[in-house]
């Protein structure tokens, strides 16, 4: 019997490392149909979009990619040929029928929990002229998704944990991801061994909420978290764990310990506050206030004293006052991020927040943002700057932009790059000899 037809698919990826990891496992679903993937959407039989629906301006991006993608498709339909455009991701999930209404020549709809069955998709929508699927289904993809076909690189992702239950005021991740679901420990481990036997150092375990990771463990019993990390770390070749994203409530004494005895578990943490006013996280319905916020990071500090911290923030919330946002920069000042990400509040369709009284005017969150980004740059650089002249252990993951560089990160995951030879996989000691925005220079010790 002949193989299938060599045909190329190209991937847009937005938004976070979830995401990221869903498109690789997409191309995966993909690749036995006779997709290989490719670079550019001209070059491809079919696209795919993976969205992000957090923001609204991450949302907008979507239809103007989707624009472009559908010239190409009238391009083709010209020259008799076909052109197939999916539209995976949480704005799929939270459009649906809406998006093929609003964009009638997307060919598919795929919501992030039915990825395993875009090959039905593909085949509906050639039969009916379109698909659409954003349903949970009571299968779990992962059950179902083939396994990696490509090695994922020395630094790769691995999905344990996803969806949410916490219903943040401001999110929409509990309804474009649906509730918090585990993967079992043996499935994780499972992926772990084949990715370092093709060659990956470092793991990063994801999960929308990845610390309340409760998996069934080989005992029959529910893991946490650090449970599973300490398994990991047993795997030989396996010299990097991190993990992302967490919540201040799910940070356990079981979990924080692994920091203190996990010495592959690296000491950055990235462990989103959002806000430094009790009543502002009220509203936001995080369940923890500043005070619970620093206990967690002071319990840290001591398991690991070079844990290094990173946050997301939020200005702008509705209601937030200027001495609330005061308290975000006190916060900040009392802390001490090594970088953080920061966001104006965009009200999102469903979510309670979008319905709350007093929404703050655009021209105070961009003033706060602004203040609020200074001040991150400054501790930002300031860490940065105290790494100049330290030796410190790079993994090495990438070449570099320029010719005979070669790209890496530190334990505290800044891009470092040297000049010197270097293979990628090795984990060197570097010499840092310059702090830059957002990268430092070294010199293989
Ligand atoms: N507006 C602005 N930022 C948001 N985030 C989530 N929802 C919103 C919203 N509606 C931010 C939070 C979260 C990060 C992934 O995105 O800070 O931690
Ligand atoms: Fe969204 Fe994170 Fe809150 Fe869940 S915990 S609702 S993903 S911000």
């Amino acid at each position: 019997m002949p193989g299938p037809v060599a045909k190329r698919v190209y991937i847009k990826t937005y938004g976070c490392q979830m995401n990221v990891y869903d498109s690789a496992r997409m191309a995966d679903v993909l690749a036995p149909l006779g997709y290989a993937p490719c670079d550019a959407p001209e070059d491809a039989d079919m696209a795919v979009v993976n969205t992000c629906h957090i923001r609204e301006k991450a949302a907008e991006k979507v239809y103007s990619e989707l624009g472009r993608l559908a010239r190409i498709k009238a391009e083709r339909r010209r020259e008799g040929a076909t052109y197939m455009i999916a539209v995976a991701g949480c704005v799929a999930q939270a459009e649906g029928e809406e998006m093929r209404r609003r964009a009638p020549f997307v060919d598919i709809v795929c919501g992030p929990q039915a990825y395993h069955r875009l090959p039905e998709l593909v085949a509906r929508a050639r039969r009916e002229g379109g698909a659409v699927d954003t349903e949970f289904p009571a299968e779990s993809k992962f059950d179902f998704l083939p396994e990696a076909s490509a090695p994922q690189g020395v630094a790769a992702f691995l999905s344990v944990q996803e969806g949410c239950d916490k219903f943040c005021t401001f999110c929409v991740v509990p309804y474009t991801r649906g509730a918090e679901v585990s993967r079992p420990v043996a499935a994780v481990m499972d992926e772990a061994l084949k990715l370092v036997g093709q060659g990956t150092r470092e793991i990063t375990l994801l999960g929308q909420n990845v610390n309340a990771y409760h998996g069934l463990g080989p005992d029959g019993k529910s893991w946490g978290l650090g449970r599973l990390i300490r398994a990991l770390a047993g795997i030989d070749g396996l010299w990097r764990i991190r993990y992302t994203t967490s919540h201040p409530l799910d940070m356990d004494g079981e979990l924080i310990e692994a920091h203190r005895d996990v010495p592959a578990l690296m000491p950055f943490l990235h462990l989103p506050v959002q806000s430094g006013s009790d009543a502002v996280l009220r509203r936001m319905n995080r369940r923890h206030d500043t005070a619970g916020y620093l206990r967690t990071i002071e319990r840290l500090r001591r398991a690991r004293p070079d844990l290094a911290l990173s946050s997301d923030f939020i200005v702008g919330f509705p209601g937030e006052t200027d001495s609330d946002f005061e308290a975000t920069l006190k916060l900040i000042a009392d802390i001490g991020f090594a970088q953080a990400f920061s966001f104006k509040y965009s009200p999102r369709p469903g979510t309670q927040a979008a319905e709350m009284a007093d929404q703050v005017p655009e021209d105070v969150k961009d003033a706060r943002l602004h203040q609020l980004q200074a001040l991150l740059r400054r501790q930002q650089d300031a860490f940065n700057l105290a790494c100049e002249g330290r030796v410190v252990e790079v993994l090495f993951d990438r070449p570099g932009r320029r010719r005979g560089q070669s790209m890496g990160r530190s334990p505290w995951l800044q891009p470092v790059h040297v000049n010197d030879d270097v293979r990628l996989g090795e984990l060197r000691p570097v010499r840092i000899v310059k702090s830059l925005a957002n990268s430092l220079a070294g010199v293989a010790a």
